[in-house]
C-alpha cells in the first residue's frame, strides 16, 4: 500500500483538467503528472522518426525509452524544448492514436507510477482513477460539452494569434472523445468512485473551489 497521497483529474480533451490540476497542486504544494504529455511525446517521436502508427512494438520500444525531462513547465525530448511543438491539435490527434495501443501503455505505466513522490501528486489524464491509480483517496473527473470544449479551444488558439473554425474544432474534440471513450485499452470513462463535475457553466476558479471542497472533505 502506498501511503503518498495521490488525487486524480481524468476526463475528455478541453475540459480544463491541465488547468485545474496545476492550480490544485500549487495549492497543495504538491507534484503533478501530465500524463497526456507521455503520449503526446511518443507521438512526437514517432512522427519525427518516421515510424508508423501501426507498428506497436516499436512504438512500445519508443515509450519506453523516451529521454524526457520535465522542468520546471518545460518539457526536453532528447535535450530539445518540445513544450509548446507537443500542444498542437496534430499532436493531441496523433497521441490518441497512439494511446489506444496497448503495449504503449503499459510501457509508460511505470514511468507514470514513478510520479508518485511526497508529498503528494496530482494525476491528470484519461485513465488516472481508472487504471493508474486506482487506489487514489480522491477521484475527480471533469467534463464539459464539447462545443463549450471547442469554444474554449478557440479562444485560447486566438489568444496566440491563431484562427480556427469552431464547427471544424467541435468535430476533431468529438472523434477524439469517440477515440479515447470507444478503445478497447483503458477508455476513458469516470472510475466508480469519481466525483463527477461538469464545468460546461463554471469558471476556473468554481471548479478549484469544489476541488479543493471534496479533499476538504
Ligand atoms: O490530455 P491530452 O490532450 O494531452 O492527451 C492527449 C491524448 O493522449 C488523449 O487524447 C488520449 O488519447 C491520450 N491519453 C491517454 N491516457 C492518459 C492521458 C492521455 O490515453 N492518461
Amino acid at each position: 500500500m502506498n501511503e503518498i497521497p495521490v488525487i486524480t483529474i481524468d476526463g475528455p480533451a478541453g475540459s480544463g483538467k491541465g488547468t485545474i490540476a496545476k492550480l490544485v497542486a500549487k495549492k497543495l504544494g504538491w507534484h503533478i503528472l501530465d500524463s497526456g504529455a507521455l503520449y503526446r511525446l511518443t507521438a512526437f517521436a514517432a512522427l519525427k522518426k518516421g515510424v508508423s502508427f501501426e507498428d506497436e512494438s516499436t512504438l512500445a520500444i519508443l515509450a519506453r525509452n523516451l529521454d524526457v525531462i520535465f522542468d520546471d513547465g518545460e518539457i526536453l525530448l532528447e535535450n530539445q524544448k518540445v513544450t509548446t511543438d507537443i500542444r498542437s491539435e496534430e499532436c493531441g490527434n496523433a497521441a490518441s492514436k497512439v494511446a489506444a495501443c496497448g503495449v504503449v501503455r503499459d510501457a509508460l505505466l511505470q514511468r507514470q507510477h514513478d510520479f508518485r513522490q511526497a508529498p503528494g501528486l496530482i494525476a491528470d489524464g484519461r485513465d488516472m482513477g481508472t487504471v493508474v491509480f486506482t487506489d487514489a483517496p480522491i477521484k475527480i473527473y471533469l467534463t464539459a460539452s464539447a462545443e463549450e470544449r471547442a469554444k474554449r479551444r478557440l479562444n485560447q488558439l486566438k489568444e496566440n494569434g491563431i484562427n480556427a473554425s469552431l464547427p471544424r474544432l467541435i468535430q476533431e474534440i468529438e472523434e477524439r472523445d469517440d477515440r479515447d471513450m470507444n478503445r478497447e485499452e483503458a477508455p476513458l470513462k469516470p472510475a466508480d468512485d469519481a466525483i463527477v463535475i461538469d464545468s460546461s457553466k463554471m469558471n476556473i476558479e468554481q471548479v478549484v473551489k469544489k476541488v479543493m471542497e471534496a479533499i476538504d472533505k
